[in-house]
């Protein structure tokens, strides 16, 4: 049977089952969407988050955006789509994903012929999520292959099963090297503010029965010095077509320290999440959050109130630290913009 964490969301009975991430572990609660603008509350108030399962809540969210209007304008439901399609794309804006998902599904939509659309979109958007499912399957298996026995690795945010369609992409690769064997242990980096390593990822492995330990972010370049690991593994929220990588604000400052003391640094990432319309990584736009998520903590005050704060939520890793890019499709070593045209074009 699929774990919670690879139902994370369902369309269930008409309506879209979001596996609310704001409160786990602690409570294992769900968010039920019946119209397109709760899809985008919770993409934007991070009830679902990770760049795929972004894209795939957004696709989900078409059906239900097709549905809202078809039922008031049958003859001209398209034309009400459009600000739908773009307050989804907008509900974050640093992840590819849900660009991509909705110019698949804007195609889709062309080609609707008459009668109710709902039944064609969410055929559509279900095979967006298998297809995410397996291409996580087989990026996990490539990125698997990399790893010698006995590995140490560390990861940074959820790159899971509950930041995908299903299975995730960091800890794909770790869940795969898992079944051979592989891994000795996973260090998860906290992750502030938001504890997306505290509380999901531990929370994810441990349900796979992969032995996990967390640590906080300042404590990772004295990891990387005394248990040397094999591989930093991340995921990415947008790959430019240079090979710079998006992804939780830290990866850089891992990736840096991974250089330093000889440790690979792996991305694993479908091969939506590249944006080949992004030459480099300062075509990104990085999206920042409330400064509430840095001076508060569950309603208790941390910073004095007069403090400025700065909480950009991603960083920018350049791709020249980037030791592989791990793809469905397969490996790219060291990425450039070239190889990373012949991967898409092979
Ligand atoms: O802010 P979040 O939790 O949505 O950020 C998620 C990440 O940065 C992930 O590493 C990335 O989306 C890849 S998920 C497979």
């Amino acid at each position: 049977m699929a774990s919670l964490a690879d139902q994370a969301i369902r369309w269930h009975e008409g309506r879209l089952v979001l596996l609310d991430q704001r409160v786990l572990p602690n409570q294992v609660e769900f968010v039920e969407c019946t119209r397109v603008g709760e899809a985008v509350d919770a993409i934007r108030e991070m009830v679902v988050r990770g760049a795929p399962a972004i894209g795939v809540c957004a696709a989900y969210g078409v059906a239900l955006a097709a549905r809202e209007h078809f039922a008031v304008s049958p003859k001209d439901w398209i034309e009400h789509m459009e600000a739908d399609l773009h307050a989804l794309v907008q509900a974050r804006p640093t992840a590819v994903n849900l660009k991509w998902a909705i110019t698949r599904m804007r195609d889709v939509i062309q080609h609707t012929g008459p009668g109710d659309p709902e039944p064609v979109l969410l055929k559509a958007a279900r095979k967006l999520h298998l297809e995410d499912v397996q291409a996580n399957r087989a990026l996990g298996e490539h990125g698997a292959s990399l790893l010698k026995d006995d590995a140490v690795v560390l990861t940074h945010c959820n790159a899971g099963a509950l930041a995908t369609g299903g299975y995730g992409t960091a800890l794909g690769v770790i869940r795969s090297a898992h079944a051979q064997h592989k891994i000795k242990t996973v260090y998860a980096d906290e992750t502030r503010p938001w504890f997306q390593g505290t509380r999901l990822t531990a929370w994810e492995l441990l349900q796979d029965n992969i032995p996990v330990t967390v640590i906080c972010d300042s404590a990772a370049a004295s990891l990387m010095r005394e248990q040397q690991p094999a591989w930093v593994i991340v995921g990415a929220d947008r790959v430019a077509r240079n090979g710079d990588v998006a992804n939780k604000i830290g990866t850089y400052a891992l990736a840096l320290m991974a250089r330093e003391h000889g440790v690979g640094f792996m991305v694993a990432a479908p091969t939506s999440s590249i944006d080949l319309e992004a030459a480099s990584g300062a075509a990104i736009e990085i999206e920042e959050r409330s400064q509430r998520e840095l001076t508060e903590y569950h309603e208790v005050t941390l910073a004095p109130a007069k403090a400025e704060v700065w909480n950009p939520v991603f960083d920018i890793t350049p791709a020249g630290l980037v030791t592989a890019l791990v793809t469905e499709k397969g490996v790219v070593h060291a990425p450039c913009e070239e190889k990373i045209l012949a991967l898409l074009q092979g």
